[in-house]
């Protein structure tokens, strides 16, 4: 059952368009991650999926309720928000047990999601005192507080070093699969993302460019680019073009893009033979993320 369904969501700021028909879906039980650089319009998203933002087009459900004019929709999705900020000079027990009160949830789960999230130990420290990866970990607490049955975590990871990311990432799974939370989580790094969740949606410029299981991704991302070094780039390039569809010429090299880097190998060797080419080194170099998005443009 979706949970969370948006359908061809436009919105302007200006004359940015920040997100342009975009559509997803979470489902229950789902970990989605929603990935892209920076400005690619994931904080946008994720606001017009709450109803905090007004959409210029489109729909939202949210727990079937339409967020914007509903927000009874968002009473059992939990939020963590891009850079959270809380007050540093309460202890963290204490912060929580005011999101408690605001909520109407009993004290006791205080304690309890402090558990959930391995910061109980600090339940007295002043929040000023947290490191980077205990305060994204307060901000999840803070989140769950009133048990949500969907939790949205805009770059979660961010700011944290490669341990601290991974370990909220193992927090997420955690709260996914032993909790039963379905997660919609952004990121700009989809390696590490890729872990976790069962479904990617990659956003480049307001649109969701590829959508699939991460293994589907990581077919995607097979794309390899091949380097040729070469006497004559331009002569060459235009040779390899009328074998592949996207040449390159970068300075004194030339960037093939292709999912088979044997052929191009061959081709070049080939041509080596055939037209005299002279090549000085061929390599092949692993598509980034940044790159795969190119590609959608
Ligand atoms: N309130 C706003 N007013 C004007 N432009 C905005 C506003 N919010 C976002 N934008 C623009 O919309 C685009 C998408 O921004 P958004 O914050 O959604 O991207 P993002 O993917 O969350 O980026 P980041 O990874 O940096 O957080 C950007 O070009 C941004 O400058
Ligand atoms: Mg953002």
């Amino acid at each position: 059952m979706p949970i969370l369904e948006a359908r061809g969501l436009v919105k302007r700021f200006g004359r940015i368009v920040a997100v342009n028909n975009l559509s997803i879906t979470v489902s229950e039980g789902d970990i989605v991650g929603l990935i892209g650089p920076n400005g690619a319009g994931k904080t946008t998203t994720i606001r017009l999926c709450l109803g905090i933002l007004r959409r210029d087009r489109g729909e939202v459900r949210l727990f079937g309720y339409d967020p914007f004019y509903e927000p009874k929709s968002r009473e059992k999705v939990g939020v963590v928000f891009e850079n959270p900020r809380f007050p540093e000079a309460l202890t963290v027990e204490k912060m929580l047990s005011y999101t408690a009160r605001i909520y109407g949830v009993e004290a006791d789960r205080v304690r309890e999601v402090l558990k959930i999230v391995g910061l109980y130990e600090k339940r007295n420290a002043l929040i000023k005192t947290l490191s980077a990866g205990q305060k994204q970990r307060l901000a999840l607490a803070h989140a769950l507080i009133h048990e949500p049955l969907l939790l949205i975590a805009d770059e979660p990871t961010s700011n944290l070093d490669p341990i601290g990311r991974s370990e909220i990432l193992d927090l997420l799974s955690t709260l996914n699969k032993d909790y039963g939370i379905t997660i919609f989580v952004s990121s700009h790094v989809l390696p590490e993302l890729a872990r976790i969740v069962n479904r990617v949606a990659l956003i480049s410029r307001g649109q969701i460019v590829f959508q699939g299981t991460p293994s589907e991704v990581e077919e995607a991302l097979k794309e390899k680019i091949v380097r040729i070094r070469a006497k004559d780039v331009e002569d060459l390039a235009k040779m390899l073009s009328e074998y592949f569809d996207r040449v390159e010429v970068r300075g004194a090299s030339i960037l093939v893009y292709t999912d088979n880097p044997g052929e191009v190998y061959r081709i070049v060797g080939e041509l080596m033979v055939k037209r005299n080419v002279v090549v000085y080194g061929v390599e092949s170099l692993e598509v980034q993320l940044e790159e795969l998005l190119r590609k959608y443009r």
